[in-house]
């Protein structure tokens, strides 16, 4: 299953991948996703978002399913594991446990979320949102990606009916668990292979519009220009600065600069920005400071600066008690990157998370790795986990 992954989307320059959502890649992937569901002989359901569930319901398994997978897409030039991981793992696990001669006596579905990264329409986990209802429709459709098309007509655009909104299949669903490559080091500095989710960090994505005047570069002498330019540098350290001081995480990783030209003063910059923090108030004051030292710097500088909020997620604390059922005195650690999962937890849907160590804990990048072992002793972990709650 890795090595026919493998290929889809990669980029030859930098080993990453580029697997937007309803993009040729991603395409590719949910098509190798209907073969190994296939071969499996799992029943395939689609829903109007974009998601896709693979059911495997062994005759006489009977009350709600218990729903594991992942997704396939990933950010702009990004590791093979983030999402993947999820949905190989899952298969491997319905093989495992076939191979056990195991029979679940509840449904078992392998979930495909479409969107997680957020990296066409800008809301990270648009499918499982949608899916769950957390997210309306409406706000989906104003949604644009970098090209200015909606989601619906880049649904319909790969071949897809839209029909965004609640998916009646989740209404089944009795808990979801989500197996996921580490994005960090933790397991690394505790020796263990695998791990579970505590909690995820409080984030959100705001987007920073700085305009000034356009102007000669070389004419214009320093004293008399308005240059968006600086007051979006000033901006981006003393982001990193605050973070840094509060124990926090704020990133500037897009820019947008018009005209975009080498010898004039630009006119205006857009740049987003994604802050993490440990706590919702932590997050609200972290925003609220780097806003206030961008407007200072702005009055400085003759430029305006306008933030927007694009989205806000609150803390997730996964449920406790169907942690502790599969820990089995594996360690059970926070993380600051989203997840389907977390979507589900906060709709109510009892969730976990399963974490298979990463060597470097690079993720979002080309180098994001994790190994072989490490890998099957995950697979191992989710059947084990599958087997608990199905029996
Ligand atoms: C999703 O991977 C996120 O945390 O940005
Ligand atoms: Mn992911
Ligand atoms: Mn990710």
């Amino acid at each position: 299953m890795w090595t026919a992954l493998a290929a889809l989307g990669r980029s030859a320059s930098s080993g990453g991948y580029f697997r937007q959502p309803f993009a040729t890649a991603e395409r590719e992937c949910h098509a190798w996703f209907a073969e190994q569901a296939a071969a499996r002989g799992l029943r395939l359901e689609h829903d109007g978002n974009g998601n896709t569930v693979a059911w495997w319901e062994p005759e006489g398994a009977t009350g709600k399913a218990v729903l594991t997978g992942s997704h396939l897409d990933s950010v702009l030039d990004g590791g093979a594991y983030d999402g993947p991981l999820g949905v190989v793992s899952a298969l491997a696990a319905v093989d495992l446990l076939r191979d056990r001669g195991f029979t679940p006596g509840k449904p078992v579905g392998v979930a495909v979320f479409a969107e997680e990264e957020g990296s066409r329409f800008g809301l990270a986990c648009l499918g499982s949102r949608l899916a769950a209802g957390t997210t309306t429709p409406e706000r989906a459709r104003e949604l644009r990606d970098p090209a200015g098309v909606g989601i619906e007509d880049a649904m319909v655009a790969a071949g897809l009916e839209p029909d965004l909104g609640p998916s009646r299949w989740l209404q089944d669903v009795a808990c979801y668990l989500e197996l996921h490559v580490e994005q960090g080091r933790d397991l690394v500095h505790r020796d263990e292979a695998v791990g579970l989710a505590s909690s995820i960090w409080p984030h959100g994505r705001y987007r920073f519009d700085f305009t000034g005047q356009a102007n000669h570069a070389g004419t214009t002498a320093m004293p008399d220009r308005h240059d968006p330019m600086l007051t979006y540098a000033m901006t981006a350290l003393a982001a990193a600065k605050q973070a840094r001081l509060s124990g926090n995480r704020a990133t500037f990783g897009r820019i947008d600069v018009g005209p975009n030209a080498t010898n004039a003063v630009p006119s205006r910059v857009t740049a987003w920005m994604d802050a993490r923090c440990a706590s919702d108030d932590a997050l609200a004051e972290l925003v609220a400071t780097i806003e206030k030292q961008a407007t200072e710097r702005a009055g400085r500088d003759g430029t305006e600066v306008e933030v927007r909020v694009e989205s806000v997620t609150p803390e997730v604390v996964f449920d406790a008690e169907l942690t502790g059922r599969l820990a089995h005195g594996r360690p059970v650690i926070p993380t600051q990157a989203g997840h389907d999962a977390g979507v589900l937890a906060d709709a109510g849907i009892p969730s976990a998370m399963l974490f298979v160590r990463n060597p470097t804990g690079i993720s979002h990048a080309p180098d994001e790795h994790a190994e072989t072992a490490d890998c099957l002793a995950g697979v191992e972990a989710l059947a084990d986990a599958l087997t608990e709650l199905t029996r």
